[in-house]
């Protein structure tokens, strides 16, 4: 049995600042454990930038970067956490810059700013289109630096508590194989967030498939605004890799077949930089109506050329690298084909306001925890912010925590289930195969839970998650070896997703409304009356979901339409 004070379960963004933060103010036994080498995680994919108001920021103030996260949130952020994410900004910005973050800077020498989706002013700092990289790189740098321990290639199974405190881990040592037990005060869970539910379509990378969230549900922790999954407007025709945000935030323009600038009909004021989900909409309504481009019209142009080619090497080199790469044209000469793509988990673990759960002990932080700073829609930028931001204030918290609680005591009976559960996977009848039903898996999100939703095609998409639920259980882990068991991994990943499609589907259903990024045809006006509130999902030991709501935090801004 492994045995620390504090583990921190993922290795990107939020898990290595917290890593940092825990290891510079205690001296308790603080670990990473990651199933992917930390460089690798996720947060390497951010390009556009983080959102901070800065000293040199002129107009601009935490304030109003408050009141647009929380417009831009449909108004179901809790705001007094988004208040905490937004004066922070500053704090956060600098001190990764000190640590060596390379962010473009002004000719002044200060740090350069873009405007982003959403934001009323330029405030969305970035290092070319490569933020989410640099602060990855850095971050490990530093961590290595503080002699933090890590776990790499680790692979979370089970949340051990007792009801009141958490006590441990299980987790699958991908090196060498094995079921290991993990005893700890404290965890933090930052596992990241669960959009490869939405297989064919999606920004995520592979390894975005909701470990720690499903874990926490399976654990008995309630999860919060399933139903808000984030597409993002531009992701490539062919593969829904990411074109930033940033490239619209220079200057570029959406076209439909017609060579239209089809925004004006939709946003006026902030065209192109309106928010994500109205933005994703639009290109969808397009592509619905007949305008799309493209010999089956089921993508629109991203359109660059007039930037020039030094402005877009300068500032936006791997999406010229991509759209040449995977769509086979050169952004400085054509437009690039572009649909909206699954991007962001708005939902996740229920946490208040410094990541704490229900159980003590038990931390979230990140893409995987709903805070809820983003409500059900997220501003482009502020997901970077975010990780930092509560990262951050988790690890603090943890470390209080740690210090004073009592020794644990992890009963074993959690390894011996979760050995039996990987040998039942290596022994079923393998009737069913894991990339045919990871595949209709995705279909089905996309077609029935996509940009726009409507009760009886939901009805439809709950019936065949039920079903793949079922035929998920004779999918078999064909490859009994111990090392490197990427088969077992890959059906491991994958029956996370499938836990996690039921609370996404049930939640959108009872949600009868349309608010952020949960667009329904069937009631297409919000409805602050009845569902002012946050979705909370549960699953029940009978293997049932069941679904209750929470209120939202107002402070200083009362609902208002959303007008850009
Ligand atoms: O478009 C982007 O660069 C993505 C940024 C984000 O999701 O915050």
């Amino acid at each position: 049995m492994l045995e620390y004070d504090i583990v921190i379960v993922g290795g990107g963004g939020a898990g290595l600042y917290a890593a940092l933060w825990a290891a510079e103010n205690t001296i308790l036994k603080v670990a990473v454990m990651t199933k992917v080498y930390p460089t690798r995680s996720h947060t390497g994919a951010a390009e556009g930038g983080i959102n901070a108001v800065l000293t040199h920021s002129v107009g601009d103030s935490p304030e109003a970067h408050a009141y647009d996260t929380v417009k831009g949130s449909d108004f179901l952020a809790d705001q007094d956490a988004v208040d905490i994410m937004c004066k922070m900004g500053a704090a956060v910005i600098y001190d990764i810059a000190h640590r060596g973050v390379p962010f473009s800077r002004r000719p002044d020498g200060r740090i350069a700013q873009r405007p982003f989706g959403g934001a009323s002013y330029p405030r969305t700092c970035y290092a070319a289109d490569k933020t989410g990289f640099y602060i990855l790189q850095t971050l490990y740098e530093q961590c290595l630096k503080n002699n933090v321990t890590f776990l790499n290639e680790w692979f979370l199974l089970s949340i051990i508590h007792n009801g009141e405190r958490v006590e441990g881990l299980t987790a699958w040592d991908i090196r060498n194989g094995g079921v290991h037990l993990i005893k700890t005060k404290a965890v933090i869970l930052a596992t990241g967030g669960h959009g490869r539910v939405y297989w064919n379509r999606t920004s995520n990378a592979l390894g975005n498939t909701g470990d720690g969230t499903a874990a926490a549900l399976r654990a008995g922790l309630p999860l919060k605004d399933m139903e808000f999954i984030q597409f993002h407007p531009t992701g490539l025709a062919k593969t829904g890799i990411l074109v930033t945000e940033g490239a619209r935030g220079e200057g570029g323009f959406l076209r439909n077949k017609d060579g239209e600038r089809f925004m004006k009909r939709y946003a006026p004021e902030r065209m192109e930089l309106a928010p994500r989900d109205i933005v994703s909409r639009a290109i969808q309504t397009e592509i619905d109506e007949g305008r799309g481009c493209g010999p089956n019209g089921d993508y629109v142009y991203l359109d660059l050329t007039h930037l020039g080619e030094e402005k877009i090497n300068e500032r936006l080199p791997q999406t010229r690298e991509h759209a040449i790469l995977y769509e086979g044209v050169d952004p400085v000469r054509e437009p690039i084909p572009v649909a909206p793509t699954a991007h962001y988990s708005m939902g996740g673990i229920d946490t208040d306001k410094m990541g704490r759960t229900e159980i003590k002990g038990l931390y979230a932080a990140g893409e995987c925890a709903c805070i809820s700073v983003h409500g059900a829609n997220r501003l482009g930028g502020n997901s970077l912010l975010d990780i930092l931001v509560f990262g951050r204030l988790t690890a603090l918290e943890a470390v209080k925590y740690a210090d004073d609680a009592p020794e644990t005591n992890p009963s074993l009976a959690k390894q011996k289930d979760d050995e039996k559960r990987i040998l039942e996977l290596m022994e079923n009848d393998g009737k069913e195969s894991l990339a045919d039903l990871r595949r209709e898996l995705g279909n089905v999100m996309i077609k029935h839970f996509g940009v726009f939703r409507e009760e009886s095609s939901m009805r439809q998409g709950i019936e065949k998650l039920h079903e793949i639920r079922e035929r998920a259980k004779h999918v078999k882990v064909h490859d009994t070896s111990k090392k490197f068991n990427t088969d077992l991994i890959s059906v491991l990943e994958f029956l996370n997703l499938v836990d996690l499609s039921l609370p996404i589907a049930i939640a959108a259903i009872e949600r009868k409304e349309s608010r952020g990024a949960h667009a329904r045809k069937d009631y297409p006006n919000r409805d602050d009356k009845n569902f002012l509130k946050h979705s909370i999902v549960r699953l029940k030991e009978d293997g049932d979901y069941e679904l209750s709501w929470k209120p939202v935090t107002i402070t200083k801004f009362p609902p208002e339409e959303r007008k850009y």
